[in-house]
């Protein structure tokens, strides 16, 4: 049977309660998009797709190189949308610190994965935690707006990377951590 992978930092509660607050300003600026749950929140590192679940432990034990890397300090803050607000797809919280230190940790998992036969991405990576998303492109301009482009929540120090299992259904998207790697470089 496949099962659907990606691996991503899940910030601390105390993190996600800001955003529950910042988020709760964003919805009442517009209606349309469709808004994810605290239960869905995370900062994706790399989409894995579909894979067997024989694949599952192998990925895992792949993934525990990533623990070279030490932790690192990040601030999530600046709303966004892809493409653009104009015409959006997917609203998103971005970070105001960190940047750097998350794109290098989305390589290492990228590095990590890669003798598994998962090709390296294509597109650029833009760390983000994904707030709403849209069936057809609209305008979220509103919501951008909403969400500023302070920080949000007080820093945090990612620690580890999770392997999730996305389980789709008609009530949305739930994500299963399968597993864990600690930052111990
Ligand atoms: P997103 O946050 O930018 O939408 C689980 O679906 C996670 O994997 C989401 O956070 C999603 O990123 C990410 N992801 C990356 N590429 C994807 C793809 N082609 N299809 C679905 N999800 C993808």
């Amino acid at each position: 049977m496949s099962v659907r992978l990606f691996v991503a930092v899940r910030p601390p509660d105390a993190v996600l309660d800001a955003v529950e607050e910042v988020v709760g300003g964003a919805r009442r600026s517009m209606v349309g998009p469709r808004w994810t749950g605290r239960d869905q929140w995370h900062v994706t590192l790399r989409f894995l797709g579909h894979v067997e679940g024989e694949q599952v432990g192998a990925i895992s034990q792949a993934l525990d190189t990533v623990s070279r890397m030490p932790p690192f300090p990040v601030r999530l803050g600046g709303g966004g949308a892809f493409p653009r607000p104009s015409r959006a797809r997917v609203v998103w919280l971005g970070l105001v610190g960190g940047d750097d230190p998350m794109t290098r940790l989305a390589g290492s998992v990228n590095g990590a994965v890669e003798p598994l036969g998962f090709e390296p991405e294509k597109r650029d990576f833009h760390p983000h935690l994904t707030l709403a998303r849209l069936r057809d492109p609209g305008d979220v301009t509103p919501a951008v707006e909403a969400l500023g482009d302070g920080p949000v929540g007080p820093a945090f120090t990612v620690e580890e990377v999770v392997l999730y299992e996305s389980r789709l259904s008609r009530k949305g998207a739930r994500y299963e951590p399968l597993s864990a790697v600690a930052l111990a470089g």
